[in-house]
C-alpha cells in the first residue's frame, strides 16, 4: 500500500483481506467470538498486504471497538472502509489510517451495492475529502467501471479509484459468460483510463479464486480487496490456506 508514482506501475499486486463477515459471525451471537482483529493477524501472517474494514452506519459487523483494536494492533496499513457522513469523518481523522475509501451505503442493502455517484456529488465529496487527504491518509473511491466517475474522482483529487469487479464476478459465478465478457473489458479499459489519470487503480466486491485471475492480470491494478469468498472458503479449508491460494493465483496471473 505504497504510493506509486503516477505514471509507473509496480509489478507486486498487493492483497487486502476485509474481516468485516468474521465480525458478522460474531454478530449472530452478540458476544466476542470470533475476533476479527484476530483474523486480521491472522491474514498478516498469511501474506495480507493490508487489512480493510468497513464500519457501516448501523454498525452491522465491524465495530468502532474493533476499529480501535485494529489501528492500536496491526502491522500492515488499515484501509477503512465508510460512507461520507460527518460522523465517519470524524472517526477517520481521529484514527487517521493510511487509507480512506468512502463507499456509497444504503441502510437496505446486504451489502455494498453500486459504486460511488462521484460525479453527481462533486462538490460536496470534494469538501468532505480535503481534510482526510491533508490529514495524511490515501483517500479512494470505490467507483464503477463508469469514465464519469473517474474523471470526477481525479477532479475532487482523491488518490485511488476502487474499481467494482461487483458485476464482472457476479456474471460470471451465475454463468452469465458474455455479460461477464463485457464487464471485463470495462474493468480493463477504466484501470487503463484511471491509471492515464494519475489515479492509483484497486479492483474488489466479489472476487472468487475464479474471477481473480483475469482481473489481476490488469497491470495497472495494484490491489485487490477481498472478504466474503475467503471468509467463506476459511469455514472449509482454514483462513490462512485460503488467503495463501488467493496471493498463489494472484501471482501467477502477474507473472
Ligand atoms: N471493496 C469494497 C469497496 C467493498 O465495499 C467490499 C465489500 O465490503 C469489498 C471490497 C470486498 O468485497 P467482498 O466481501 O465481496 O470480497
Amino acid at each position: 500500500m505504497s504510493d506509486t508514482p503516477t505514471g509507473k506501475l509496480s509489478g507486486k499486486l498487493r492483497l487486502g483481506i476485509n474481516i468485516d463477515h468474521v465480525a458478522t459471525v460474531r454478530n449472530a451471537r452478540g458476544g466476542s467470538y470470533p475476533d476479527p482483529l484476530r483474523a486480521a493477524k491472522l491474514a498478516e501472517d498469511a501474506g495480507a498486504d493490508g487489512i480493510t474494514a468497513h464500519l457501516r452506519e448501523d454498525r452491522r459487523h465491524i465495530s468502532d471497538t474493533d476499529i480501535d483494536g485494529l489501528v492500536e494492533h496491526l502491522s500492515v496499513p488499515l484501509n477503512f472502509e465508510m460512507a461520507a457522513t460527518a460522523e465517519m469523518q470524524a472517526i477517520a481523522l481521529r484514527h487517521k489510517p493510511h487509507a480512506v475509501c468512502i463507499v456509497p451505503e444504503k441502510r437496505e442493502e446486504l451489502t455494498t451495492e453500486g459504486g460511488l455517484e462521484v460525479a453527481r456529488d462533486e462538490n460536496r465529496l470534494a469538501h468532505f475529502i480535503a481534510p482526510i487527504r491533508d490529514a495524511g491518509c490515501r483517500v479512494s473511491l470505490f467507483v464503477a467501471t463508469d469514465m464519469r466517475q473517474i474523471e470526477a474522482a481525479s477532479r475532487i483529487g482523491a488518490n485511488i479509484v476502487e474499481l467494482h469487479a461487483g458485476p464482472y464476478c457476479d456474471a460470471f459465478s451465475e454463468g452469465h459468460f458474455d455479460v461477464a465478457d463485457a464487464e471485463l473489458v470495462k474493468l480493463r479499459e477504466m484501470s487503463t483510463y484511471a491509471h492515464g489519470l494519475g489515479l492509483e487503480v484497486h479492483a474488489g466486491h466479489g472476487i472468487t479464486y475464479d474471477t481473480v485471475k483475469q482481473i489481476a492480470e490488469f497491470p495497472e491494478v495494484l490491489e485487490l480487496n477481498i472478504g466474503h469468498f475467503l471468509i467463506g472458503e476459511a469455514i472449509f479449508m482454514g483462513l490462512q490456506p485460503a488467503i495463501r491460494k488467493m496471493r498463489g493465483l494472484m501471482d501467477e496471473a502477474r507473472a
